[in-house]
């Protein structure tokens, strides 16, 4: 049985509704004891995990032979996503899935330092692996630009010109079924990307055309964009990290485009275009 940490966020909850449709005995862990609750009435073997508590991993674990690890912690993630892989070898667990970072293996910036010392816990544990590396998520311009979109048609970003192939995380959770469920992606690390590299300014003349209505891309200096993420309630240390992951877009770190989904699942991955057709309704 496989068990999905992270079940309540973007890519768990995609995950979960697709384990769901291809039928696979699965149990989902959440961190909100109402989602818990939720996902009993709806049908699912539904269990509550901290990672910060990590005596609430073993009962958790039990009976699972393979873990889908996502936390999305910040502070304190590498070390809560370190005693989940413990955990897992303690409870007998065969495998795990993390979901890692693009460029994780460069361990040269922000997110790459907080997922790789993870992945090398994961790689020595003698478990099989498989480390999925996406680029920054589509659904990014729905969960985080689009308030200012919404009130006056702009979304705020210090990537300057940087090309960066953002994917769709209902292509992650593809990938994920598949190394999840079948076999031959023991020990494989997949870089994850949108089938092209785009300027921020590109998307917002896509999200133009998708949604009918003028968006621009305003760039931000790294200073800038630090304070005004402060003043709408970031922690400062997370600012500092998305700062740091703007630089290395700035640097060329996000403009690699792979073609793991279709490798991996056998259909080739959504475009920003289909995406912002599909989710034009949401910056209306
Ligand atoms: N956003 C991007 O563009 C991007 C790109 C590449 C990689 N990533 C990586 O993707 C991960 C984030 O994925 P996501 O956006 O799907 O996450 P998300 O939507 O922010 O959801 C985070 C999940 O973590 C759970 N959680 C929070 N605190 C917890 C705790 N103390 N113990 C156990 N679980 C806890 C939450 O549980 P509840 O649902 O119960 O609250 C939630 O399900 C991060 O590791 C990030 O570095 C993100």
């Amino acid at each position: 049985m496989i068990i999905v940490t992270g079940a309540g966020g973007t890519v768990g909850s995609e995950l979960v509704k697709q384990l769901r449709a291809a039928n696979v005995p699965f149990r989902v862990a959440y961190h909100s004891a109402t989602k818990v609750a939720a996902a009993k009435a709806g049908g699912l073997d539904a269990v509550s995990v901290d990672f910060a508590k990590p005596e609430t991993l073993a009962p958790a674990f039990r009976g699972a032979e393979t873990l889908f690890l996502l936390f999305a912690g910040g502070m304190g993630q590498t070390e809560g996503e370190i005693a989940a892989v413990e955990a897992a070898k303690a409870s007998g667990m065969k495998r795990i899935v993390k979901l890692s970072v693009i460029g994780a293996e460069g361990d040269d910036y922000s997110f790459a330092q907080i997922h790789r010392p993870v992945e090398r816990a994961i790689e020595a544990s003698g478990l099989a692996w498989t480390h999925l590396r996406p680029n920054g998520f589509m659904q990014n311009v729905v969960n985080y630009f689009a308030p200012t979109i919404r009130d006056h048609g702009a979304f705020y970003q210090p990537a300057g010109d940087a090309k960066i192939s953002h994917v769709d995380v209902r292509d992650i959770a593809r990938v994920a079924v598949a190394a999840l469920t079948g076999s031959g992606h023991e020990e494989k690390a997949y870089t994850i990307t949108g089938p092209e590299a785009l300027t921020y300014h590109d998307v917002a003349a896509k999200l133009s055309t998708a949604t009918g209505k003028a968006i621009r891309y305003v760039p931000l200096s790294d200073d800038d964009a630090k304070s005004g993420m402060v003043g709408a309630g970031i922690p400062p240390f997370y600012a500092d990290l998305l700062v740091d992951l703007n630089r290395h877009y700035r640097a060329g770190g996000g403009s690699a485009v792979s073609d793991a989904v279709r490798v991996v699942t056998g259909s080739p991955a959504i475009d920003f275009d289909t995406f912002a057709r599909e989710y034009a309704t949401m910056l209306a």
